[in-house]
């Protein structure tokens, strides 16, 4: 895919020269499920995009149309639906509602959508819609806007029109990543440290192909059941406004008194916060030993006491453990399907993919995909 390429099929479709804006998907390296409660994570964008190719018109409508979704969309700007519609273009619509609901004067547009981050395999595809959209909608009217803000904006769009409670990871992810880095994000502060992936690692991604049902619905009981958490340890430390304030020791003091499902929730959470900022040190110094073992006790964690793995992600886990080359593996992003991340020494990568394929095929008998990719850069103007 090239900005020409687009450029020359939304001539064809709308007319007119676009601009073109691109943002990235996005991986996981450790820190799962501790957004949203002011944590750490450490994602890394990755080399699939979505791309907006965008020309503003003379009337007040945003005109929407996918390379990959059937249907054309039109939308009033002084008309628009609150809340999703439930159609691919809810992530575009969203943002230009949320831009608007915060006073941005937006002009009428024609919009064409390409997206190349593979769908609901737990990369982000809809984050890097998102941020492409804002990027170029907040560019057609001069009105640009920094990373981490365009980051907010995104994630509130997900969050009030299209109902989805997530935390800034995929967005701000999208918007900030770094060719040969991983982000070591202060979800609280949004603060971002650069983490450098040794150069000769790569990011093997193993996707399971399955996407359970309950993906939405447990993930706002996730939700849920941490703020509980913070309900009851806040009584003992009014201090504790998130689970990122729990101290380990507060935790085990009160192991009898919680119930038992709010204990392990918030058990992952102080204990993956902890694991993230150590597993940042340690890729810096390039111990991947340490690395592997952090990542092991996430999965575990993410498995036994968040209660958000599942066959086919534990079985992709395994499937990797002993192959040569491998320095680190688990499920990444919100669980219940979707992808497994993996630290590969370059030039076992290929070899990597072809058994972790064939184990996992002959496990499930569904044939996975498995993506060899490297961290780059973050959203940008492409033309
Ligand atoms: C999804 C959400 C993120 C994050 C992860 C779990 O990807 O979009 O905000 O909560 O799940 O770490």
């Amino acid at each position: 895919m090239t900005a020409a390429d687009l450029a020359q099929r939304f001539k064809q479709i709308f007319g007119g020269e676009p601009r073109i804006y691109r943002a990235p998907g996005r991986v996981n390296l450790i820190g799962e499920h501790t957004d949203y409660n002011d944590g750490f994570v450490m994602p890394a964008a990755i080399g699939f995009s979505a791309w907006v190719a965008i020309a503003p018109r003379s009337d007040r409508k945003l005109m929407m149309r996918s390379e990959e979704f059937p249907g054309d969309f039109e939308f009033d700007l002084d008309r628009m639906p609150a809340k999703r519609v439930g159609a691919w273009c809810d992530y575009v619509l969203g943002v230009a509602v949320v831009l608007r609901e915060r006073g941005y004067e937006l002009a009428g547009a024609n919009v064409l959508v390409h997206g190349e981050v593979p769908i609901g395999a737990g990369l982000s595809s809809s984050a890097a819609v998102e941020v492409a959209s804002a990027l170029a909608m907040l560019a057609t009217i001069s009105q640009p806007e920094s990373m981490p803000k365009i980051a907010r904006l995104c994630q509130q769009s997900e969050n009030e029109f299209v109902g989805a409670r997530v935390g800034i990871m995929d967005q701000f992810v999208s918007c900030m990543g770094k060719a040969g880095h991983a982000i070591l994000l202060d979800c609280r502060s949004l603060e971002p440290k650069f983490v450098p992936i040794p150069a000769n690692l790569r990011l093997v991604v193993c996707n399971t192909m399955v996407k359970h049902d309950l993906a939405t619905g447990a993930y706002n009981t996730r939700r849920a059941e941490c703020e509980e958490g913070v309900k009851y340890f806040a009584k003992h430390n009014p201090e504790i406004h998130a689970l990122r304030d729990l101290s380990p020791e507060l935790l085990d003091q009160h192991a009898q008194a919680v119930p038992a499902t709010i204990w392990k929730r918030c058990c992952h959470v102080v204990r993956e916060n902890q694991r993230t900022v150590d597993a940042a040190r340690a890729l810096a110094h390039n111990d991947l030993a340490r690395v592997r073992e952090l990542m092991r006790e996430s999965h575990r964690s993410l498995r036994d006491l968040y209660e958000v793995s599942c066959r086919e992600l534990d079985i992709m886990v395994e499937a990797a453990e002993d192959l040569p080359g491998f320095f680190g593996g688990r499920m990444t992003g919100g669980g219940f399907g979707g992808c497994t991340v993996n630290l590969v020494g370059q030039e076992s990568a290929s070899e990597f993919a072809a058994r972790v394929i064939e184990r996992y095929q002959e496990a499930t008998r569904i044939t996975p995909q498995v993506y060899i990719c490297a961290a780059e850069n973050g959203a940008e103007v492409l033309s």
